[in-house]
């Protein structure tokens, strides 16, 4: 082909026509390695976005996105290994008790992660805020961690060679309104979390205000979507589809999700976060092939000895003070009564406002800054008590996050019937198998 062919197979795309897996890989290939113009992506990607992409095209889409870089093989090691990835959403911090929880349970947990963009922490951020801890490992370093049977869990960044394809294409559907697409995002999602090397991937889908897919029906369509594109890859694949209209557990930020995390190790931690951490533990143990019940790792403290080693191992400090605000500012409930409403969303804004997330890829975070929430959905509260605390270390933040707070919540002076907060596990996609 030549890069004539970029104007055929937009064409073709555009009218709605199957693409063949040659066009695919040509135009993956392409526009990997400067042949294919940016523009030229850009205006595919908008007939991908209105015409969609069948199990084919958006499989083999996947695959020449894996194979535009290297793909990790973990299959040597002693363990079975699995991983879980998260559609994003706000407060959710569970990678952080999970890896170290599935390790203890006697699975290798090698996940490569991202920092956060927009409203959303992400993992690696959160793990930053830890002193020492460094995100940038190479593989023989992840398989020396993975081996270790006093730690078999690893976060730590992707690095350049992991699905380049999808790093030029996801920012440039970032900035050209042509995210929106299941087979776009699915492949996305999925081409990093196969070129990983797991062997079996659990997938929590946010359904709700806070996350990407807003309805139940989309979110459902895009876990079916990427089971059957980690099958198709030979990844054993799960999706559990989770609420997230308002936030996870009580603290949106990174140090104080990490904070909250080592709560949930220790015993403790809000009841959803524990809940959402012992559900997608059960389901990774399983596709794991393990016949062990998280529930009693994380009891008697083995999940916490995981957690030590594996923060030990990146170079950090599990018992070092994590960084505090230099400014903080307490939020009081207007009226008494049942908090029916706290917007995900909203929450998610003011905390990034506050300096917990950035605007653009390269950005730096705060680490201490956020939102502690003292109540959630189905709570009653009572005028004057706090109902958020804010932190900063600049000042001039706080007012745009009251402001993003003002909308967040609804407080109703009689008793609903039912919790208000309805259930946070609404449904599972795939049998695991490939
Ligand atoms: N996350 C990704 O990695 N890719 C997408 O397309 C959307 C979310």
């Amino acid at each position: 082909m030549t890069a004539h062919d970029a104007i055929s197979i937009i064409r073709a795309k555009r009218d709605g026509a199957e693409l063949s897996d040659e066009q695919i890989d040509w135009a993956i290939n392409a526009f990997t390695h400067d042949v294919m113009a940016g523009e030229q992506m850009a205006a595919l990607a908008m007939a991908i976005v209105w015409r969609g992409m069948n199990r084919r095209e958006t499989a083999r889409w996947t695959r020449a996105m894996i194979d535009s870089g290297r793909r990790l093989d973990f299959t040597d090691l002693p363990r079975p290994t699995v991983d879980k990835h998260s559609t994003g959403g706000i407060g959710d911090k569970i990678t952080l008790p999970l890896a170290p929880l599935v390790a203890a349970c006697g699975a290798a947990v090698p996940q490569l992660s991202g920092r956060g963009l927009g409203h959303t922490g992400g993992t690696l951020d959160k793990l930053e805020s830890i002193p020492g801890w460094r995100a940038d490992l190479g593989p023989d370093r992840m398989r020396e961690i993975l081996t270790d049977p006093a730690v078999g869990a690893v976060v730590c960044a992707a690095g350049a060679d992991l699905a380049p394809a999808d790093k030029r294409l996801y920012a440039l559907r970032d900035t050209t309104g042509t995210v929106e697409s299941i087979p776009l995002i699915a492949s996305s999602i999925m081409s990093k979390k196969i070129a990983e090397g797991t062997a079996a991937l659990v997938l929590d889908v946010k359904v709700g205000s806070g996350a990407f897919m807003p309805t139940h029906a989309e979110a459902h369509a895009l876990a079916t979507t990427m089971v059957e594109l980690g099958a198709d890859a030979g990844v054993r694949t799960v999706a559990l589809l989770t609420a997230m209209d308002t936030p996870l557990g009580r603290t949106a930020g990174n140090a104080l999700e990490v904070a909250e995390a080592v709560e949930v190790l220790a015993g403790g931690g809000p009841a959803d976060v524990v809940e959402l951490t012992l559900a997608l533990a059960r389901e990774m143990v399983t596709l794991a092939g393990l016949d062990t019940d998280p529930a009693d790792a994380l009891a008697d403290g083995r999940a916490m000895d995981h957690w030590r080693g594996m923060i030990h191992a990146q170079g950090g400090d599990p018992d070092a003070p994590l960084p505090s605000a230099a400014h903080t500012e307490t939020l009081s409930a207007p009226t008494s009564g049942t908090l029916t409403r706290l917007d995900a969303r909203a929450v998610g804004i003011a905390a990034w406002r506050l300096g917990a997330g950035r605007a653009r890829q390269g950005d730096p975070v705060q680490s201490a800054a956020g939102v502690r929430l003292h109540a959630t959905v189905g709570d009653q509260v009572t005028a004057g008590r706090p109902l958020f605390t804010l932190h900063t270390d600049t000042p001039h933040a706080l007012p745009g996050a009251l402001e993003a707070l003002s909308e967040a919540i609804a407080i109703s002076p009689q008793s609903p019937r039912h919790n208000p907060r309805g259930p946070l596990i609404l449904d599972r996609v795939g049998d695991g198998r490939s």
